[in-house]
């Protein structure tokens, strides 16, 4: 959700930009624009389409500046016109702007400003122009005008009258600053940077700063000067590159093993799970007596997968709650509870404030999150790190199936500390996620063939419906979503037994049926509901056990690997996701960047 990119000093500042923004693409953006300095003067650039558009009008500059702001558009005021796209000028003021700032309204009356855009942004910009009129100092019109701003925001803006300076700040959406031999850089994150400098300076909320070709000077909420230690980012450009596949979604299903083996490998001891070096004591995990998990997206499937395998294993009740029904919900939280938050990037509004809220009330928060420099990770309680690397393409694959093994092995942990598993079963469920687990997801990759067969059966309908049981109703949520997200094709995901209550009714001639059978006890069940639907003219394709007998009722069937059943549904999703992949391929989809969706959404 909307990207920045900032940079001054030697050479050539707009290709710089333009190739920060393709590396913030991953994020998901409607409109692209630039600002650079040209003759003492800011001019702005910018397009209501996609970077390629932005990087031809780059072109038409016969000047090479050697400072200049870019930023990727997410819309949240204003539809995505050239008009609202950013950068926005007001007065000597020019700015790009990621987040909400919440009081718009209030401001825009207080300084009196005529926007030409419907942004919140336009306003921030107007502010700082009229402080500065006032002071007359950069660094400290932004600090003030920061003061006034209530929401999310990271900003960076250029004063026309000071080239080759790049101011920033920074209140709860992600922004770095990053130090390079040749200058210096602000950046949404890492990967804009990346193929430049690994040296970073993370800001925190409340930070302003400016920087120039060889400096950056850092002023906290008091305005006082402060020093910010610089990291080495441990992302090399592999990480962010295609390396010879088509999709980053492609290649980031063919990580999922390595990431699951990467993320729980660390944590085993003796050839057991443990969290004890992430804060989290099986004295501590024994005193547990219900767990309340929040996430968004994807992530929120990884907390329903959890719910299941923690209730089944632990016996103690799990309530996963959607991060924005939380926040507004009146929780039940209380002082004592334990509360997760499950987040690939560390960055969704929504999870994070609800992990304020619990904060408040004085529960302990646990942050299971991909990102390891992110606002979620630094606020919660403890933080269990997922590796799964920097997840590119928009829809989430390789996190979730880590969120999901980090879950099952927290729960598996849970119960050891309870007594209810001993060593034995303890290293059974690690064995079955490290090996099983893994070899089971490589599996279904060589068997891609039969999975791009099924989508080529299916890629032309509207309507799919994914059915299961127990576990499987999880995996079939996730499934649903992940078809919706990038072919656009109208799916539902059913317990295979709410069937009959209503949805029934919408099975006709060829409606495709995906049914998951991963769940040995619900097998009958299973084949009842595939016969029901058939019935009815569905075309169903089965994903299912081996041992799942063959029936007419089934038109295509692809069958699981023989693996643990603990896990099965999570080695599930890994067909779901390729399926979603090739119908996405087949019917032309953008696979990586869907259309209005963001990878990281910084905005409630
Ligand atoms: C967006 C992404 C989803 C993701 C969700 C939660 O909607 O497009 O893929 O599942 O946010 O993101 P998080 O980073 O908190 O896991």
């Amino acid at each position: 959700m909307c990207g920045i990119i900032g940079y001054t000093g030697r050479g050539d500042a707009l290709s710089r930009v333009t190739a920060g923004l393709c590396a913030l693409e991953y994020r998901g953006y409607d409109s692209a624009g630039a600002a650079f300095f040209c003759g003492g003067d800011v001019n702005v650039i910018k397009t209501a389409g996609r970077i390629a558009e932005l990087i031809k009008l780059t072109k038409e500059i016969d000047s090479s500046p050697n400072c200049a702001i870019g930023h990727t558009r997410w819309a949240t005021h204003g539809a995505p016109t050239k008009t609202n796209a950013h950068p926005h000028k007001y007065g000597r003021v020019t700015l790009v702007h990621n987040g909400i700032i919440e009081n718009h309204a209030e401001l825009k009356a207080a300084v009196g400003a005529h926007p030409i855009s419907e942004t919140d942004s336009e306003i921030a910009a107007a502010c700082i122009d009229a402080i500065f009129s006032e002071c007359g100092d950069p660094l400290l019109s932004v600090r003030r005008a920061c003061d006034g701003f209530s929401g999310s925001f990271a900003i960076g803006v250029m004063f026309d009258c000071f080239p080759g300076m790049i101011y920033a700040a920074k209140n709860k959406s992600p922004l770095i600053v990053g130090i390079s031999k040749s200058g210096n850089y602000i950046a949404s994150d890492v990967a804009a940077i990346i193929s430049e400098t690994d040296t970073y300076i993370e800001l925190c909320d409340g930070d302003v700063c400016m920087i120039s070709p060889d400096r950056c000077v850092i002023i906290d909420k008091r305005s006082e000067e402060v020093k910010r230690s610089a990291a080495v980012a441990n992302v090399v450009a592999d990480d962010i590159g295609l390396c010879g596949y088509d999709h980053f979604m492609k290649k980031e299903i063919a990580q999922e093993p390595e990431a699951i083996r990467k993320t729980l490998l660390r944590r085993m001891s003796d050839g057991a799970v443990s969290f004890c070096g992430d804060g989290l004591s099986d004295e501590y995990l024994s005193g547990i007596e219900k767990l309340t998990v929040v996430a968004c997206g994807t992530a929120y499937h990884a907390g329903l997968w959890a719910k299941h395998y923690i209730e089944k294993t632990c016996r103690i009740p799990v309530d996963v709650v959607i991060a924005s029904e939380y926040i507004y919900g009146d929780p039940l939280t209380r002082s004592g509870d334990t509360v997760i938050f499950i987040s690939q990037s560390g960055e969704t509004a929504d999870t994070l404030s609800a992990l304020e809220l619990a904060s408040s009330r004085g529960a302990m928060t646990i942050a299971v999150v991909n990102v390891k420099t992110s606002s979620i990770a630094r606020r919660a309680d403890v933080a269990v790190f997922t590796e799964a690397g920097p997840e590119i393409a928009v829809a989430s694959t390789k996190a979730y199936t880590v969120q999901c093994a980090v879950m099952t092995a927290l729960g598996a942990r849970i119960a050891y500390a309870k007594g209810i598993l001993d060593t034995h079963g303890l290293r059974s469920v690690s064995r079955a996620l490290t090996g099983d687990l893994c070899d089971a997801i490589n599996d279904v990759i060589a068997r891609e063939a039969g999975i791009s067969a099924a989508a080529k059966r299916y890629h032309k309908s509207d309507d799919v419906y994914f059915i299961g049981r127990g576990a499987d109703v999880c995996a079939c949520l996730e499934a649903s979503l992940k078809l919706k997200e990038i072919s656009y094709v109208h799916s539902e995901a059913y317990a295979a037994g709410e069937l009959k209550h209503g949805t029934i009714s919408l099975i006709t001639d060829g409606t495709p049926v995906i049914a998951l059978v991963g769940d040995e006890k619900t097998s009958d069940k299973m084949m009842n509901a595939i016969r029901e639907v058939a019935a009815r003219g569905a075309d169903v394709f089965a994903v299912c056990r081996r041992d799942f007998p063959r029936d007419e009722a089934i038109k295509t069937r692809f069958e699981l690997p023989a693996c643990s059943d603990d896990v099965l549904a999570i080695a599930a999703q890994t067909v779901f996701q390729l399926f979603a992949y090739h119908t996405a391929k087949l019917r032309g989809c953008d696979v990586d960047k869907p259309r209005n969706l963001a990878k990281s959404v910084t905005v409630e």
